[in-house]
């Protein structure tokens, strides 16, 4: 065998080892995603009849999965972390578009059961929960985001989202939980009421509301369009 011979036969077999270990590598992946949902599905199943902290039903945990995964989000804010159900399935989905979840809740006790059940449910490197006050640190937050879960105190929905909307990416969604279709003849506001006014008074906001489950109001950000003179 030639030199000239020799050295291509060492390119093709150096080339295949490579191909063979790429290969090998995103199987493993594969499976890495597959081992990860397995967990979480588990966890899900065994704590379904487990939630007692003010959590989100099931029905409302697969909704705000299916925005995320849908828009392919990835820099996630939620508000009112309680023991994490909503943050699980927040946290699901980001592991699926590589994002991440900053999560606030300021009770101790849910906060330190919350980063037990992330660590449970094997999620809990998507997860960035604080224990904090909502009130000011959503206001300190740098963002952006482009998804937003509003699930604390309900008196500050609107302000909630005052305080985010300049961090929020044009395309991103603002979701509030435990907002129903309402009269507008009613004469008694409560912060849910407030909040919807205001997000639907925003011409750059679409808003809708997905009844099952408990209530969550959905609102995309659109871009402003300039208006000429
Ligand atoms: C309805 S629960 C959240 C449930 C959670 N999203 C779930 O589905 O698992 C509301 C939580 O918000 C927390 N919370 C209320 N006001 C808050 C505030 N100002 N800052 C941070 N957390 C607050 C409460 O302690 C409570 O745990």
């Amino acid at each position: 065998m030639t030199k000239k011979m020799c050295k291509i036969r060492l390119l093709i077999v150096s080339f295949l080892i490579l191909f063979t270990i790429l290969s090998m590598d995103s199987k493993s992946q594969n499976r890495g995603r597959t081992a990860l949902d397995e967990k979480v599905r588990k966890f899900l199943m065994e704590h379904s009849t487990k939630w007692h902290d003010m959590n989100i039903p099931t029905a409302d945990g697969q909704t705000l999965y299916d925005i995320i995964v849908k828009n392919n989000y990835k820099s996630a804010l939620e508000i009112g972390t309680s023991t994490g159900h909503s943050g699980i399935w927040i946290a699901w989905a980001l592991s699926k578009t590589g994002g991440k979840l900053i999560t606030i809740e300021m009770d101790e006790e849910r906060y330190h059961k919350a980063l037990e059940n992330f660590k449970e449910a094997g999620l809990a490197e998507y997860i960035d929960a604080r224990l904090s006050n909502a009130h000011t640190l959503v206001k300190e937050l740098k963002g952006p985001f482009d998804f937003v879960f509003s699930d604390a105190d309900k008196d500050w929905y609107k302000q909630y989202f005052i305080d985010i909307d300049p961090k929020l990416r044009v395309g991103g969604c603002f979701t509030a939980h435990n907002i129903r279709y309402r009269s507008s003849r009613k004469s008694y506001k409560n912060g849910q009421d407030l909040f919807l006014d205001y997000v639907r008074s925003l011409k750059n906001y679409e808003t809708t509301i997905n009844r099952y489950g408990g209530g969550i109001s959905i609102s995309y950000k659109k871009a402003i369009r300039l208006i000429k003179r």
